[in-house]
């Protein structure tokens, strides 16, 4: 009877609200669109514009077919080369896949590193740009999925706005859900997927670019066919996307931002996610379990709980979950596997279900035999929303 009932409480993907399931199946039960028709280019250029709210941003948001990493990449193809020396900000397991691509390009890196939980400290960032005034791009991950820590992209964008450097950052689990503000802070390239606090199945990837790339990127050589952005650029006018665009997906887009936008819009959804994180996080506390990340650099969109039962590793209390109440939460990655439990908290997601999650925790914990007051975590999260009932 429960064989397809799950409750996603994971950090991405997410729980797909039904306005937009149907959207998405809508485009299913119709005819097939040609894409390169008046209909699809009308869709294609509502959802770019609807997007850029989100984006907090007037440039350009470019739609392509792909996940999180396709965006990280395009992102860095467009700007860097194998000749170019960049900075990277790296503070967990999705830095690492920055890292990663910059040496599929070959690029030279210069890593800003911190601890996983911790963030970065600008004014290290601050000093290596002054040591090495060739870098071409700075790079950072906004939340860091694997850890839920949030760099201060803020004052990063402010150090590297001083200098000639492109500005990049990963926002693939804080964009819609975390204070992001492209053009007021001067960010030059935003790079984000679908399926986190966007609220779509995975397929597609969007990257916004700002006039300061744009310089950039139209000198650049771009070695990739599907990629390259100036292609996208050029069609964007017409509604046309180079190849293929994903079009149950572009629909369910048009579809998310309206959804954000009826309530309350951007500023409505950073004060919802800052409220569930801020209910989790008592709830933890009130269990007596460890958080990974400090308050001041905790992200809206997840929780990092650490795991510290000697007994069972986190994984195995994850199944708990799963197999006894249906609820998926995150576990730890790379170095942190077995670990950490990550509490997802972004998009579809309201008070009652973050109440849901730490009483099926509460459960959890006493099934597995740990002393467990039950109620504690509920009555902790209650009580900050009582405070601020804003999700
Ligand atoms: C911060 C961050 N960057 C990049 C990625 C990679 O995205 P994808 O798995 O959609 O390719 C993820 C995925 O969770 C992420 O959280």
């Amino acid at each position: 009877m429960f064989a397809e009932k799950m409750d996603l409480r994971l950090p991405g993907p997410v729980q797909v609200p039904r306005e937009i399931q149907r959207t998405i199946l809508r485009s299913f039960d119709h005819p097939m669109m040609d894409y390169r028709t008046g209909a699809f280019q009308e869709v294609l250029r509502a959802a770019e514009q609807a997007v850029k709210p989100v984006f907090q941003t007037q440039s350009d948001v470019y739609i392509l077919c792909g996940s999180g990493a396709s965006a990280l990449e395009t992102a860095m193809v467009n700007l860097v080369g194998p000749d170019d020396t960049i900075v990277i900000c790296n503070i967990g397991y999705f830095g690492d896949y920055l890292v990663d691509i910059a040496a599929h390009i070959g690029a030279r890196v210069l890593e800003v590193r911190a601890e996983w939980g911790q963030v970065v400290d600008p004014d290290a960032v601050r000093a290596l740009l002054r040591q090495h005034p060739e870098v071409k791009a700075v790079f950072a991950t906004h939340c860091e999925t694997s850890t839920g820590a949030t760099n201060p992209v803020r004052d990063l964008a402010a150090i590297v706005r001083e200098t000639d450097a492109v500005f990049v950052v990963d926002a693939v689990s804080s964009l819609a859900g975390t204070p992001l503000y492209m053009d007021a802070w001067g960010i030059d390239v935003i790079a984000t997927g679908g399926q986190k606090a966007l609220m779509l199945p995975p397929g597609i990837a969007l990257v916004a670019v700002g006039e300061k790339a744009w310089r950039v990127m139209e000198r650049h050589r771009c070695p990739s066919f599907y990629l390259d952005l100036k292609k996208y650029r050029a069609l964007l006018p017409q509604g046309h996307t180079p190849y293929t665009p994903n079009i149950a997906l572009v629909n369910g887009l048009l579809e998310s931002c309206r959804l954000i936008e009826a309530a309350g819009g951007m500023e409505a959804a950073y004060r919802r996610h800052a409220a569930l994180r801020d209910m989790t996080r008592a709830g933890v506390r009130a269990l007596g379990m460890p958080l990974l990340v400090d308050d001041a650099h905790a992200s809206p969109t997840l929780t990092s709980v650490v795991w510290d039962d000697a007994g069972m590793d986190a994984d195995a209390f994850r199944k708990v979950l799963r197999e006894t109440f249906h609820v998926a939460v995150g576990g730890g990655l790379g170095k942190l596997k077995g670990k950490l439990l990550r509490l997802g908290h972004m998009g579809y997601t309201d008070a009652g279900d973050v109440l849901k999650m730490l009483g099926v925790l509460e459960l959890g914990l006493a099934r597995i035999g740990r002393p467990v007051t039950l109620g504690a975590a509920v009555r902790a999260a209650q009580q900050v929303w009582l405070e601020r009932p804003e999700c």
